[in-house]
């Protein structure tokens, strides 16, 4: 007999503990893990490397199967070059990396793009590589974890699967872009949108386009 997964009420939802900022580790290094999975928009995953690397952030990387494929389709980076803007890179089969383990500090995990298969196996642990059991220790330690999860439409699957990981404190939050900076390139719209998952983890981006109230209908022509 299937059992289905017992979801929490949407009172017990309310009620998860989120910070408004991760604690940093005392005297250690500020550290971010970002797993790249094989949604599209793999750039995500590229630009919060870049950014969080000028923000003097060390960064663990660890990437999909599926993530190297999205990228040959996408964008003209190896999984080498992609490797390359990490301070360290972790092969997705290596499930005895440093950051599979809890007693590895560090402020927390972005899955930028996160597929709806990764989705799927973090919302219900199963740990069945490195990047998911990275995500799933990110969880227990009650650190930040903020998914890019990017598929449309959605399906009751991908819905339940959000508000698993979001009861266990996770942040899903799908790479929408925000209209009302009038983006004028696809990488305006790429560093906004990793710029704000960054906002997350207090990682600053200089620059970022922020609202700053209405502005009057002249100034907008
Ligand atoms: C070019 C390309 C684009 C894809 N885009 C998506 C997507 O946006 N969302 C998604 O959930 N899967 C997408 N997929 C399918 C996933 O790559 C596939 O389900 C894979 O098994 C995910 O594995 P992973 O979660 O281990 O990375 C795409 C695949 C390719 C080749």
């Amino acid at each position: 007999m299937i059992q289905r997964l017992a979801l929490p009420t949407s009172g017990e939802v309310a009620r998860c503990p989120v910070r408004p900022y991760p604690a940093r580790m005392p005297g250690g290094p500020s550290r971010l893990v970002v797993g790249i999975s094989g949604a599209t928009g793999v750039v995500y995953g590229v630009r919060a490397l870049e950014l969080a690397r000028a923000a003097g952030v060390e960064t663990h990387l660890v990437m999909t199967q599926a993530a190297a494929l999205t990228a040959t389709q996408e964008t003209d980076l190896s999984a080498g070059d992609i490797a390359a803007l990490a301070d360290v890179s972790h092969k997705v089969s290596n499930v005895g990396a440093s950051i599979a383990s809890g007693s590895f500090p560090t402020e927390g995990m972005l899955i930028a793009p996160c597929s709806s298969r990764t989705l799927a196996a973090v919302a219900h642990g199963l740990s069945d590589n490195l990047l998911t059991r990275s995500a799933e220790v990110t969880l227990k330690e009650r650190r930040r974890l903020v998914v890019l999860f990017r598929e449309t439409p959605l399906t009751l699957a991908h819905l339940r699967a959000m508000e698993a990981v979001t009861s266990m404190g996770g942040i899903v939050m799908p790479p929408v872009p925000a209209l009302y900076t009038r983006p004028s390139s696809v990488e305006e719209v790429v560093d906004f949108i990793v710029g704000r998952a960054l906002d997350l983890f207090g990682i600053e981006v200089p620059d970022l386009p922020r609202w700053n109230g209405l502005r009057p209908r002249r100034a907008l022509a």
